[in-house]
């Protein structure tokens, strides 16, 4: 194999056992959760790659952390240790805690949208996207072509087409556009990493209509590596010094800290401009919906470890071994002829269900066809990024097709070994080889109207005609 596994740096203090349920039990597990991930108990999981969100390992310093945690209602200590840590690292004046990511949207997104307003992202979350909505404003993918075929190799698959942003700007006028959201990593096109020139050039482009940019940060870090493994002009800087470069282009920022700041929960808003006006607002959001700002709905102990982990998610051996986990079972795939959106982002890896199952239409949903099988194959959860996640257009109700149909392997941070990563990549080679056996996908039996996919129930459509076995088929024939 041409890449090699880059060692833990760290060793394990404490542990928690898994186990692995029979085919049987599985079988039926999925059935019960109505074919639906989200709704399967974390005990009968054996690897959890839902999501790197929240899902990470804590430090035996964060632990200490979590120990020296300031719970003062107003001003705690904890609270500043933060907030200096959020000025030092993004350079940014304001920064306030909040829950998570979403809340961060929350808090921030109906001060610039509203109805009639549009807002422009690399590629919007789902929750992201949501809180677009639910403010009354439309959100808009502009994601560069060459995200759209996961065999393209490309440095920079998570940047924004400048040219079709500024050909909506001008279309839609620059009075509509609420507001432009820079996903770095860009997640849903596969952890995609943005490059520092593509962050300038949206920021100028910003600028000269008088846009304001929000950079949606969840996995900054993981970027700021990809920018100095790829980027000429930033090969001889250090992570912080990248991360502040980023941070130079955009207005703000909505983290979710869940993933590259290694804590269970928590997120953050950061404004550069420490006298906007916008603070007012914020304060005013966060007061009503996630608590006093100087603690955003965390506990005291969550602002410690969150501060903590702000240094930890940024170093560079940690990002090294991380990135080297997707590395590794990408190196695994190209050798078993798998696809996926290539080369691997950041936080996982994103496999092409579509190339897996190339019978299987977008409106039975090949990600969740191949999320499935992966439980039934070896109890591994994952899901999918794909027509299924994106829903119905809100105004016709109609299914959306996604320029892809992935599953995403997410994986935690410092949480799983080598060997567990072997045995994902071996039920992903076991499911290749029956592909062509599973003939068809699911059917949503009842959805709810945001978000669908976290809580929709789903049924295999039956082939008619499934029930003869080959050789019937063949005694038919003949
Ligand atoms: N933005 C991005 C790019 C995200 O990936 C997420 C969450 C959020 C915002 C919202 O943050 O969960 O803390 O409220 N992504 C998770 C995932 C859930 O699995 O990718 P949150």
């Amino acid at each position: 194999m041409a890449i090699k596994y880059v060692a833990e740096p760290f060793r394990i203090k404490s542990v928690e056992p898994i186990k692995i349920l029979t085919r049987e039990e599985r079988e039926q597990k999925i059935e019960e959760a109505k074919y639906n991930l989200f709704g399967l108990r974390g005990e009968d999981v054996y690897i959890d790659l839902l999501t790197d969100s929240g899902t990470g390992a804590m430090s035996v310093e964060q632990w200490a952390g979590v120990m020296r945690g300031d719970e003062a209602y107003a001003g705690a200590s904890s609270f500043f240790k933060l907030r200096n840590a959020g000025i030092d690292i993004f350079g940014y004046e304001y920064i306030q805690p909040v829950h998570q990511g979403r809340a961060a949207e929350k808090v921030l997104f109906p001060t610039f949208l509203s109805d009639g307003k549009y807002a422009i992202s690399n590629m919007f979350f789902d929750t992201t996207r949501a809180h677009v909505e639910l403010a009354g404003a439309r959100a808009i993918d502009c994601v560069v072509e060459e995200a759209k075929d996961p065999s393209i190799r490309c440095p920079f698959k998570g940047n924004m087409d400048v040219e079709k942003m500024k050909r909506i700007i001008n279309e839609y006028g620059p009075e509509n556009i609420g507001l432009v959201v820079m996903t770095i990593t860009n997640n849903s096109a596969g952890g995609q990493p943005v490059s520092m020139q593509n962050m300038r050039e949206v920021f100028e482009v910003c600028k000269k209509y008088n846009i304001p940019l929000d950079i949606d940060a969840a996995r900054y870090a993981e970027n700021a590596y990809f920018i100095k493994q790829r980027e000429e002009e930033c090969k001889n800087m250090s992570i912080k010094e990248i991360i502040a470069k980023m941070f130079s282009y955009g207005d703000m920022f909505t983290m979710s800290a869940k993933k590259d700041t290694i804590v269970n929960m928590g997120g953050l808003i950061g404004v550069k401009d420490g006298n906007s006006p916008l603070i007012l607002k914020i304060k005013a959001n966060c007061i009503s919906y996630e608590g006093f700002y100087t603690y955003g709905g965390l506990a005291g102990r969550d602002l410690e470890a969150l501060a903590i982990g702000l240094y930890e998610g940024i170093d560079e051996s940690y990002l090294a071994y991380r990135i080297g986990q997707s590395e590794y079972i990408a190196a695994r795939l190209d050798e078993a002829g798998i696809q996926y959106q290539a080369p691997v982002g950041g936080h996982g890896v994103f496999v092409d269900a579509a190339a897996l199952f190339p019978h299987i239409p977008y409106n039975e949903y090949p990600g969740q066809v191949l999320a499935i099988e992966l439980y039934k194959e070896a109890g591994i959860r994952t899901c999918d990024i794909g027509s299924y996640m994106l829903g119905n257009d809100p105004d016709t109700q109609e299914q959306l097709k996604a320029d892809f149909e992935f599953t995403r392997l997410a994986i935690p941070r410092r949480v799983y070994t080598q060997a567990h990563l072997d045995v994902v990549v071996d039920a992903l080679i076991a499911i290749k080889d029956r592909a062509h056996e599973i003939k068809r996908g699911y059917k949503i039996t009842w959805e709810p109207p945001i978000l669908r996919h976290f809580q929709a129930s789903l049924e295999p459509i039956v082939e008619v005609g499934a029930e003869n076995t080959e050789k019937d088929i063949e005694l038919v024939s003949i």
